[in-house]
């Protein structure tokens, strides 16, 4: 039998990899959460059929609007945009990583459609902005007094291993192929580079933009609130 839906729980590769049942079948005999003080966090057709979605078990049975607005009483103070300009598979991953980050937004950057079957539903619970251009999403930047860090491994890169990330940050990312835009390094306050050591001349972008995300958690995030 599991917890209650309450509380901090083990992450979806523990015990319930796919989900858990209706809420009378996992907690014989405890009341329901509709009857509760936090009534309305629950969703009655998830607590009768049962939870099967990629959520932590603290958000059991909970409303999708109801767990949006729990992340963002606690969301960071970090950006993340890639762009889009071809049609890049890998922002699915981005958009995974960056829900698992509390990452404030995402900006899309380009093109409007991207392929979601990375961000394996993720989506839903993260804030996402779509940009036509680089100029509207460095604008964004500026209105929002954040320090635009471009991550590419391009000529005048400082390694992000020792570079001072910014806590108020948007981390902006390249596509494969062209990598990140001259315009955006140009608008960037500075180009941040991932050290490698093989034959490649770059790792994926949706790795890239994991370890970098973790090296601005390793700087800021209180490590305390994770899960
Ligand atoms: C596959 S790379 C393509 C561009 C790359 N500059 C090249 O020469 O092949 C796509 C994106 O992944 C990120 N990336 C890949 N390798 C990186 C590295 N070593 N350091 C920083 N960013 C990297 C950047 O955001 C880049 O724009």
């Amino acid at each position: 039998m599991t917890e209650p839906a309450s509380g901090k729980g083990p992450t979806e590769w523990s015990a319930h990899p796919v989900g858990i049942g209706p809420w009378e079948v996992e907690h014989p005999g405890v009341p329901s959460p509709l009857d509760g003080p936090d009534a309305d966090r629950y969703d009655p057709e998830l607590l009768a059929d049962g939870d099967r979605r990629n959520v932590v078990d603290a958000y059991r049975y909970w409303r999708r609007s109801a767990i949006v607005a729990d992340i963002d009483t606690r969301r960071h103070t970090l950006h993340i945009a890639i762009e889009n300009f071809g049609n890049d598979a890998n922002i699915g991953t981005v958009v995974r990583t960056a829900n698992a980050f509390a990452v404030d937004t995402v900006h899309i950057v380009g093109r409007k459609r991207w392929n979601r079957r990375g961000a394996m539903v993720t989506d839903r619970y993260q804030h996402l902005e779509h940009h036509p251009d680089t100029t509207s999403v460095m604008d964004y930047a500026a209105d929002h007094g954040l320090t635009v860090v471009a991550v590419d491994n391009t000529p005048g890169s400082v390694p992000l291993e020792t570079a001072e990330l910014p806590e108020r940050c948007l981390l902006l990312f390249g596509q494969e192929g062209p990598g990140v835009t001259p315009e955006a390094q140009a608008g960037a306050a500075m180009t941040v580079s991932i050290a490698q050591f093989g034959s490649t001349r770059s790792i994926n972008a949706g790795v890239a933009a994991g370890i970098a995300m973790h090296a601005w958690i390793r700087r800021h995030a209180d490590l305390d609130a994770a899960w």
